[in-house]
């Protein structure tokens, strides 16, 4: 049995950080630390053992407790190649894939059981409701190829994003689509519970309220293009529907 466990940071930026733990063996690996003292805890409270850091990529808030790690459990931070996979045990396994355009060294880990797939830690690639920024060294053309692939992992995959961006990602959304009944309904979720306790969505609920998986949407095209910026929706690609979408994210 594989367990993930969510670690919320409470600071400015909504950090979400993860231990994927075999409970057999009690290996554990441990995605974007943010504050070392907590994965401590959990790991010697439950006889963990830690196996290694993996990093999305090496912006700060994600590499923060790396040090507090190494030095606590002399582990390291794990570098893997685009599709190379750690066993877990047990037919359970971590993928990793390249997902560059928020920075040009983002990764992606994928939990896998058997061929299909159960959980995707997307850190700044995709997030509830939105996809990263491309303002610290990305590139917004890559990384709507990187959602592209995003968007082919199984329908049912829960998604464990790098930050909790729900809020200000659902509003935007929204404004492109006022009549998406479950947008509305995930808005009111909101205010009835703090979003950073909300249980992790699939990639299902994904494509129905998140704009940047939702590029043939008649509703965005018509609002983006040809109300926002006056063009003929005929005549724009997905790519580049997906970089004005970012634009105005940018100025939302
Ligand atoms: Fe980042």
């Amino acid at each position: 049995m594989v367990l993930v466990k969510t670690f919320y940071a409470h600071n400015e930026l909504r950090n979400f950080s993860y231990a994927i733990t075999d409970q057999d063996s009690g290996f554990t690996w441990v995605i974007d630390p943010y504050d070392s003292s907590v994965f401590k805890d959990y790991i010697q409270k439950n006889g963990l053992v830690l196996k290694g850091i993996l990093n999305t990529h090496r912006h700060h808030d994600h590499i923060r407790g790396n040090s507090g790690l190494i030095e606590a459990f002399g582990t390291s931070v794990q570098i893997f190649r685009n599709n190379q996979t750690i066993d877990l045990g047990h037919h359970h396994s971590i993928e990793v894939m390249d997902t560059p355009g928020h920075t040009k060294d983002h990764q992606v880990f994928i939990w896998k059981k058997g061929q299909g797939t159960e959980c995707l830690f997307s850190g700044d690639s995709l997030f509830n409701a939105g996809v990263g920024n491309c303002h610290g060294g990305g590139d917004v053309s890559e990384l709507y190829d990187s959602t592209c692939l995003l968007k082919q992992l199984d329908d049912s995959t829960l998604l464990y994003p790098g930050h909790d961006y729900r809020l200000k990602n659902l509003s935007f959304a929204q404004s492109l689509e006022p009549e998406n009944k479950l947008i509305a309904e995930k808005l009111k979720e909101l205010d009835e519970y703090q979003s950073e306790h909300l249980p992790p969505v699939t990639l299902r609920e994904e494509k129905m309220v998140n704009p940047f998986l939702r590029l043939q949407s008649k509703e965005i095209r018509q609002k983006v293009l040809v109300e926002t910026l006056g063009l003929s929706e005929n005549n724009v690609s997905d790519r580049e529907l997906f970089k004005y979408l970012r634009l105005m994210r940018d100025q939302w």
